[in-house]
């Protein structure tokens, strides 16, 4: 005990945020190409840059922190190259970052000679244990600095008067600044540039390490716009990392406590455990039924683009975008969400509510570019709703229920056995070897007459002692053969069948289920042909099979 210590709270009784919602997107500041990039093993080179800088632009940033052109030769030639080559769409302003150094900020003037538009952002560490610790300044001296390159930014500003300038300011290490320090270095800040509300300032207040829950941040950022002499003249931009894992709350509670603006990367890399994720804030407020203006109507090429250039993965649970987020393993969820899922299908077919109200799913998959395929998955997790769900729709296989419960036990010993997932196919396959037994008895040939209103089959069996001829009538072919093999001896009726279709035109085929109680127990059976009758007839021996294997397993007496 003793090596740490409890953060600060915030003195704001009358505090406004928590009783605040966000109402419209924020503006949206990219900062991959500076503070993600920085926090790379292997730096973007010029050509991920390309992709990443198109990839941002297609998405719809406006705003995009392009680099660290005085630290970096490879920023500098990106931003020339952007520069002079044109490359910058008319709606698109560049940011760059210089820190509160003379010859640093001159060369950043440098590297955006010629831009249409820019926002040069400036920062200087502003926290107590930075003055002391780092810089060796008091409070003045700190201000100072801040202050004396503001006037610099300015000047250089108007010696260059062919690019449309914005200037931001950020007090680094905002969250353990003191409040009334940043307060008073910022609105310094805003007396230098001249600022007004026809030239605001963007003053970025970062968590440039997260240190508090989220609700102190809202704090300290309220109590901050509500301290600005003239709000009007500063457009307040966030800038959270997520040390604690909070940075989305952070942004969310900050928004509300009165930001305007948010810097953050896609899917939350950066610096240690990573900038704020704006795609996740983005989908936060899309499901809220808010225009997040940017288009996320497709993510999972964003997200390996994003992979590929910042070479580090997105976890396969990442919101959102995640490989695993749209998939359920549960037989619960799946039950659950099956029926939502009809339910909202039913819904939009008859004109109803087209209100997204399906369990366990936050987003339709579809808005984001991906399907239903993948949610639905069976491992041993899972139940029958999963099992039956694979098999109609992707092998057009609907299974009567009492069939489901059974099969989904076979399919449950595979999974126990393999401790692995079992995918679609292994469930079709292993549905076909357990249900269409072509063995002991198989349906050679037969022959189906209707005579006074009832049915007449003679049919040839081949089964394990040879040839079988089996004659009987019954109500229909399927009760004329069970009659004809319990005169053959065989202890079996008919409990259940059901047939349905599974593909279409040319291709489709008859499927038969065939429930039998063989020598008092129930067995099914399974049967697959294009004449529904047939098909019928083979589900029947399909059972009687299966019930012959128990039979050899179990030694219980299927011939009286
Ligand atoms: O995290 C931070 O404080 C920064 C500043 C330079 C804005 O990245
Ligand atoms: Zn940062």
């Amino acid at each position: 005990m003793g090596k740490y210590r409890p953060f600060d709270i915030v003195a704001l009784d009358d505090r406004q945020w928590p009783g605040k919602r966000i109402e419209r997107a924020p503006i949206w500041a990219s900062v991959d190409l500076r503070d993600g990039n920085q926090s790379l093993i292997d730096p973007m080179d010029g050509e991920r840059k390309w992709r990443f800088f198109e990839l941002l632009v297609s998405l719809g940033f406006k705003q995009i922190e392009v680099g660290f052109p005085s630290a970096s030769q490879t920023d500098f030639d990106f931003l020339r190259e952007l520069i002079e080559g044109q490359r910058v769409p008319n709606d698109v302003t560049l940011q760059v970052l210089t820190p509160a150094r003379a010859p640093l900020i001159r060369r950043t003037f440098e590297a955006l000679s010629g831009a249409k538009r820019a926002i040069v952002h400036l920062y200087n560490a502003t926290s107590p244990l930075f003055r002391e610790t780092v810089l060796g300044l008091d409070r003045d001296g700190c201000k100072r600095l801040a202050v004396e390159h503001t006037a610099l930014v300015r000047r250089l500003m108007e010696e260059h008067p062919g690019t449309d300038w914005t200037f931001q300011y950020s007090p680094e290490h905002f969250t353990t600044t003191e409040l009334d320090f940043s307060l008073e270095v910022c609105e310094a800040v805003l007396d230098t540039f001249g600022a007004s509300p026809e030239r605001r300032v963007i003053l970025n207040l970062p968590a440039t390490v997260e240190v508090a829950t989220a609700n102190v941040y809202a704090d300290q950022v309220e109590w901050f716009c509500r301290h600005l002499r003239v709000r009007e003249r500063a457009i307040i931009s966030l800038h959270p990392h997520n040390d604690r894992g909070t940075g989305i709350a952070a942004a969310e509670l900050g928004l509300m406590a009165g930001a305007d603006r948010i810097e953050g990367t896609l899917f939350g890399n950066g610096e240690r455990t990573g900038n704020v994720d704006i795609v996740t804030l983005a989908m936060n407020l899309f499901i809220q039924g808010i225009d997040p203006e940017l288009d996320l109507s497709n993510l999972t090429p964003v997200m390996r683009e994003v992979e590929h250039c910042n070479q580090l993965p997105v976890h396969p649970r990442h919101p959102y975008v995640g490989d695993l987020v749209f998939t359920a393993f549960s037989g619960s969820h799946q039950d659950a969400i099956k029926k939502g899922m009809a339910s909202h299908r039913a819904s939009l077919a008859s004109g109803g509510t087209p209100l997204w109200d399906v369990p366990y799913l936050p987003v339709d998959p579809l808005d984001v570019g991906r399907n239903y395929e993948a949610v639905i998955r069976v491992n041993s997790q899972s139940g029958k709703g999963g099992i039956s769900y694979l098999l109609e729709q992707d092998h057009g296989i609907a299974l009567p229920r009492r069939l489901a419960i059974e099969f989904s036990q076979v399919v449950q010993e595979i999974a126990d056995r393999t401790g692995r997932e079992i995918t679609s196919q292994m469930i079709h396959r292993a549905f076909l070897d357990e249900y269409r037994l072509d063995a002991p008895y198989r349906l050679l040939r037969q022959r189906i007459e209707e005579r006074d209103g009832e049915v007449a089959i003679a049919a040839e069996i081949e089964g394990p002692q040879g040839g079988l001829s089996v004659s009987g009538r019954g109500n229909g072919p399927l009760s004329a053969l069970v009659h004809g093999l319990r005169g053959q001896g065989f202890d079996i009726d008919v409990i259940d069948y059901h047939e349905n279709s599974r593909g279409q035109g040319a291709d489709a085929e008859a499927i038969a289920f065939v429930e039998l109680r063989a020598a008092g127990r129930p067995v099914f059976g399974v049967g697959l042909h294009v004449n529904t009758t047939t098909a019928t007839l083979i589900a029947a021996l399909s059972a009687l099979s299966r019930a012959m294997r128990q039979d050899e397993v179990e030694g219980v007496a299927l011939s009286v």
